[in-house]
C-alpha cells in the first residue's frame, strides 16, 4: 500500500545514518508529499466488515478504511470527521479544507501513530487537541496557515513536518519535553533569526532539522548540538562567523546553498570534524572556504555558482598522505569565474576519480 511505502521512506530518510551519499545532483529537496498527491481519484466508501450500525468503528463517509489506516484525503472536508475508528493507526486527511482542530477531534485515538494534515487551511489548533494522542510519532501538517508551532505536542512525537505555514515565531515552551523528537522539517516559513526564542530548542535531541526557504540572516545559535543534518538553504545568510557552527560538531551534512554568503571565517568549519557533505552553491564566495583540507571525512562540496576567481593547489587536499580519511566523491565548481586552465591537476589529488569534479566553463 502506497501509504506504508511513504511512511517507510521517511523513517529511512530521518535516520539516514550512517552517512550514505545520495546522487551527486541530489541537492534539491522535494516536499515529499507528491507521492500522495495523485491519491484523489478512485476513492470509494468502504464499509468496515462487520460494522453495520452506527458504531464507533464505522468508517467515516467517503473515507477508505483498511488495516487500521483511515484515508480521507481529497474529500473537500472542512472539519475532522467524527467517530473515527478508535484503533486507527494512520489517519490521512491531506488535501482537504479543514480550517481548525477542535478540542475533542482526536478523542480516544490513543493508538494513532501517524497523522497527515498536509495541505489544508488550518490556522487554529486547540491547546488540548493533541492530548489523547499518546502514541503519535509522526505529525505532518505542512502547507497550512499556522502562525505558531502547535502547543502541547505529544511527548511520543518523533517527526514533525510543518513547512510552508506562516510561522514567524518559535516560542520557548513549544518543544518542551519532546524527548523522542528526531526530525523537524520547518522550511518555507517566514521565520527570522529573532523569531527563534533563546532556548526554544533546548532539550531536543534532533538528528535532522530543516529551516530552508525562511528569512534567516545568520546560522541560528541555539539549535540542538545532536544534529547530523542541518539544512539552511534559500535563506539570507551573509557570512559564517567563527563561532556560528561551534556547537554543531555532530553534523554530517550541512546545507547552506542559495544564500548570500560572501565570507566564511577561518576556522569556522573546524568545529565539524565529521562533516561529509557541504553545500555552498549559489552564494557569493570569492574563494574556496578555508579549512577544507583539514576535514578528514568531507566527501562532497558544492561550490558552483559563486564568485570564485582562483583555486589554489592546497585548497581542497591536505599536504602529505594519510591525513584525509575519505576521498572526495564530488566537488562542483562550475559557474565561477575561475580560469580553469590555471588550476593545477594536483589540486584534486585526494578525489576518487576525475569524474567527481564538475568544473565546466564560466559563462557570462
Ligand atoms: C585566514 O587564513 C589565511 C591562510 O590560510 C590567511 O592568509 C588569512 O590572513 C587568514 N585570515 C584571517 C582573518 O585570519
Ligand atoms: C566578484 O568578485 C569581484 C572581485 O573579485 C568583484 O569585483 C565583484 O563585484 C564580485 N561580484 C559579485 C556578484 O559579488
Amino acid at each position: 500500500m502506497k501509504v506504508f511505502l511513504f511512511l517507510c521512506s521517511y523513517v529511512i530518510f530521518c535516520k539516514a545514518l550512517p552517512f550514505e551519499q545520495r546522487g551527486f545532483w541530489d541537492f534539491s529537496m522535494d516536499d515529499g508529499f507528491s507521492m500522495m498527491q495523485d491519491e484523489g481519484s478512485g476513492i470509494a466508501p468502504t464499509p468496515t466488515p462487520g460494522s453495520d450500525g452506527p458504531t464507533l468503528d464505522l468508517c467515516p463517509f467517503g473515507c477508505h478504511c483498511h488495516l487500521r489506516v483511515v484515508q480521507c484525503s481529497d474529500l473537500g472536508l472542512t472539519s475532522i470527521p467524527k467517530n473515527l475508528p478508535k484503533d486507527t493507526t494512520l489517519l490521512d486527511l491531506q488535501n482537504n479544507k479543514i480550517t481548525e482542530i477542535k478540542k475533542d477531534d482526536f478523542k480516544g485515538l490513543s493508538k494513532l501513530y501517524a497523522l497527515v494534515l498536509v495541505n489544508n487551511k488550518i490556522s487554529k489548533i486547540n491547546d488540548k487537541a493533541f492530548e489523547p494522542l499518546h502514541n503519535l510519532q509522526k505529525l505532518y501538517i505542512s502547507k497550512n496557515n499556522l502562525e505558531e508551532i502547535p502547543r502541547n505536542l505529544p511527548n511520543s512525537l518523533v517527526e514533525l513536518r510543518i513547512h510552508e505555514n506562516k510561522i514567524k515565531k518559535v516560542s520557548k515552551e513549544v518543544f518542551n519535553g519532546l524527548k523522542n523528537m528526531n526530525c523537524i522539517e520547518m522550511g518555507g516559513n517566514p521565520l527570522e533569526n529573532g523569531g527563534i526564542e533563546p532556548g526554544a530548542f533546548d532539550g531536543l535531541k534532533l538528528n535532522y532539522l530543516r529551516i530552508s526557504e525562511a528569512k534567516l540572516t545568520g546560522v541560528p545559535k541555539d539549535l540542538p548540538s545532536t544534529m547530523n543534518e542541518l539544512h539552511l538553504d534559500n535563506n539570507k545568510i551573509q557570512a559564517i562567523e567563527l563561532e556560528d557552527l561551534i556547537q554543531y560538531s555532530n553534523l554530517y551534512r550541512l546545507g547552506l546553498g542559495h544564500n548570500n554568503i560572501r565570507v566564511i571565517e577561518n576556522g569556522s568549519l573546524s568545529f565539524m570534524p565529521s562533516l561529509r557533505e557541504l553545500h555552498l552553491d549559489n552564494n557569493k564566495l570569492s574563494r574556496v572556504p578555508p579549512g577544507l583540507p583539514d576535514m578528514k571525512f568531507l566527501q562532497v562540496v558544492y561550490l558552483h555558482s559563486n564568485n570564485i576567481t582562483q583555486v589554489g593547489v592546497n585548497d581542497f587536499c591536505p599536504i602529505g598522505f594519510g591525513v584525509k580519511r575519505a576521498y572526495y566523491h564530488g566537488i562542483s565548481l562550475f559557474n565561477n569565474p575561475v580560469p580553469y586552465w590555471e588550476v593545477q591537476p594536483a589540486t584534486f589529488r585526494c578525489v576518487t576519480d576525475r569524474l567527481a569534479i564538475q568544473f565546466g566553463n564560466y559563462k557570462k
